[in-house]
């Protein structure tokens, strides 16, 4: 089966084919830069970007795949959630190549492929799913921090998230508290490696309660306190380094605990993480340090399939189809709020 699969729903437009499991190209083209500015991402900038961007980078991944458009058997999308005009450049295109095809289009629920990313490895990637094992997924990035229990491939059930912001935007927010440009969370990722992470002492919010659930706005507002109470501090380098690796130390230690705890109380040998806050080394480091001791397996998404790309929609919107699920109508609408189950 030769599939093309789309990603719009955020900052990333990506495009990627898939064949029978294996990923022949992917392509992402990030925003970045051109929301930077704004310190966060502007949704009717990004919608417009897609839209000069969708072309290009779809052509790019076909031309890399070495397939022309019509040889696909399928098309798939995200559906939600996301940003509403995010998203409709990428479904709504979508739908309109699998139209003029007469081709399958299938609507993918962006978290749910989160939760297969991990499973992409290799070189050229491919879906690992002869591996599978039932696991405890944390999917954290800048909108979302969850724990979701996958117990068998198609089948999972959400543990719980975050009450208020995402551990990305806590990273993020704690960067533009310290004078730091957007995004800051692999900015703090590096100067942290310079600090102390003892240095000073902060939250870890939720860390006991007994539930999945996260929280980091506290977080937020007790590095502000903190700042405010010691106004020099950032004209010393290694003071700022130091803050970072503080910060850093308070949310890794609450997302790897959390997460180990859940498995162990459910009895699952298996953890895996993705979405861009799993790219920081000080996470991947004390997960990894966790699984070991534990002797549990530990899948981490790739780095480059940690943040949003359309080859995790794509080899999930596979699985879906082999699975004989979800083919969705041509004229079926996005779904900007669906939250997983
Ligand atoms: O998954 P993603 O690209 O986009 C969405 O939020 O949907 O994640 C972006 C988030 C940002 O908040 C960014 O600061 C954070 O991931 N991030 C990191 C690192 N790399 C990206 N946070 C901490 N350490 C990193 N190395
Ligand atoms: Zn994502």
């Amino acid at each position: 089966m030769l599939l093309l699969a789309l990603e719009t729903s955020c900052d990333e437009t990506s495009a990627a084919v898939i064949r029978d499991g294996a990923v022949l190209a992917s392509v992402v083209s990030s925003q970045i830069k051109l929301h930077a500015e704004y310190g966060g991402v502007v949704p009717e900038l990004a919608a417009r970007e897609h839209l000069r961007n969708f072309l290009p980078v779809t052509q790019a991944a076909l031309h890399e795949a070495h397939v022309t458009a019509a040889q696909l058997d399928a098309v798939a999308a995200t559906q939600g959630p996301g940003l509403p005009t995010a998203l409709l450049v990428g479904f709504k295109a979508g739908q309109a190549i699998a139209y003029a095809l007469r081709k399958p289009f299938v609507g993918i629920n962006h978290h749910e492929a989160h939760l297969y990313s991990p499973w992409i490895a290799g070189n050229p990637p491919r879906a690992e799913f002869e591996r599978f094992e039932p696991n405890v997924s944390l999917i954290v990035s800048g909108g979302h921090t969850m724990l979701v229990q996958v117990e068998s491939e198609l089948k999972h059930r959400v543990l719980g998230g975050t009450i208020d912001d995402a551990a990305g935007e806590c990273f993020d927010k704690a960067g533009k508290l310290m004078g730091l440009p957007y995004p800051a969370g692999p900015i703090i990722d590096r100067l942290a490696e310079q600090g102390n992470s003892k240095a000073f002492d902060f939250p870890r919010p939720l860390l006991n309660d007994a539930n999945d659930d996260f929280s980091f706005s506290g977080l937020k507002t007790s590095i502000r306190y903190f700042l405010r109470d010691h106004p020099t501090l950032l004209e010393n380098e290694q003071s700022l380094c130091d803050l970072c690796a503080s910060v850093q130390s308070a949310i890794v230690e609450v997302l790897v605990k959390k997460t180990m705890r859940a498995a162990k109380r459910l009895g699952v040998k298996c953890i895996t993480a993705s979405g861009g806050v799993s790219c920081n080394r000080s996470l991947r480091t004390e997960l990894a340090k966790a699984c070991d001791r534990q002797r549990f397996t530990l899948r981490l998404a790739d780095k480059s399939l940690c943040t949003d790309n359309a080859a995790m929609i794509g080899i999930l919107a596979e699985r879906k189809l082999r699975a004989e699920q979800n083919a969705s109508a041509y004229d079926d609408e996005i779904i900007p709020g669906w939250q997983l189950a």
